[in-house]
């Protein structure tokens, strides 16, 4: 993992610098892949973020999770867990279907993970929110979930999971890491547009290294 944070460098994605940028005048929207996944720890702020980048840019958003719970693409729900165990086989060939019928169309994509549902395609990209662990267990505290649950989404958070699950599928050149830590949405998605625009991708010194900043132990025991 890497050791350094994201807003040291000059024209970092996460610096002041790029921040007040503006995106260059011109129908920038037509040089934006065509698949926006918007990806990350439940928690994070896809679903405020994703909606308003597909807003903004005139596109169709999609969510994951409501399209589990309205089409039944589910094999029930887990009690303990307080989710729905989702048929990814049912996602998979759903979302291949309407990538297919909707070919011409961009598309905001909302999904906590995509590896075992969504292939690699042309034109698609994933922006990986990354969020400070206290605040988002401050935020999951708020969704009244097991304690167990919570933990176990912050764990994720703290290990880079949602990234590593993104490089895995889409490599370097198609992911992009945002800190969405204290950024408004509206700050948030200029800061996105910019970055996709640019189109540089991934790289090593944009990771936040919560690992380098926090003790598991100790924010276990906020939760546990
Ligand atoms: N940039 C932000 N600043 C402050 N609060 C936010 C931000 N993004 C999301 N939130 C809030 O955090 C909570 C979780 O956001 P949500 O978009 O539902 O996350 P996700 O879709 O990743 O689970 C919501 O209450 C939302 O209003
Ligand atoms: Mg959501």
């Amino acid at each position: 993992m890497a050791e350094s944070m994201p807003d040291s460098r000059s024209g970092d994605p996460g610096s002041k610098a790029s921040v007040g940028r503006r995106v260059p005048a011109g129908a920038p929207e037509q040089t934006l892949p065509k698949i926006i996944i918007v990806t990350g720890t439940p928690g994070v702020g896809k679903t405020a973020v994703g909606k308003l980048i597909a807003k903004r840019i005139g596109s169709e958003f999609l969510s994951l999770g409501d399209l589990v719970k309205t089409q039944g693409l589910h094999k029930g729900f887990d009690r303990r867990a307080r989710s729905y165990m989702i048929n990814e086989r049912a996602v998979e060939w759903m979302l291949k279907g309407y990538l297919k019928d909707h070919r011409e169309k961009r598309i905001v994509f909302e999904t906590h993970s995509f590896n075992s549902i969504l292939h690699k395609t042309h034109g698609m990209v994933a922006v990986v929110l990354r969020l400070d662990p206290p605040v988002l267990i401050r935020r999951l505290k708020g969704r009244n979930w097991p304690k167990l649950k919570i933990w176990e989404n912050v764990e994720a958070e703290l290990i880079d999971l949602s990234l590593y699950d993104s490089l895995k599928v889409l490599g370097k050149r198609r992911v992009y890491e945002i800190d969405a830590t204290a950024k408004s949405p509206g700050n948030l998605v200029r800061e996105i547009l910019i970055v996709l625009h640019n189109g540089k991708g991934w790289s090593m010194k944009s990771l936040p290294n919560w690992l380098g900043k926090y003790d598991p132990v100790l924010l276990s025991r906020r939760i546990l």
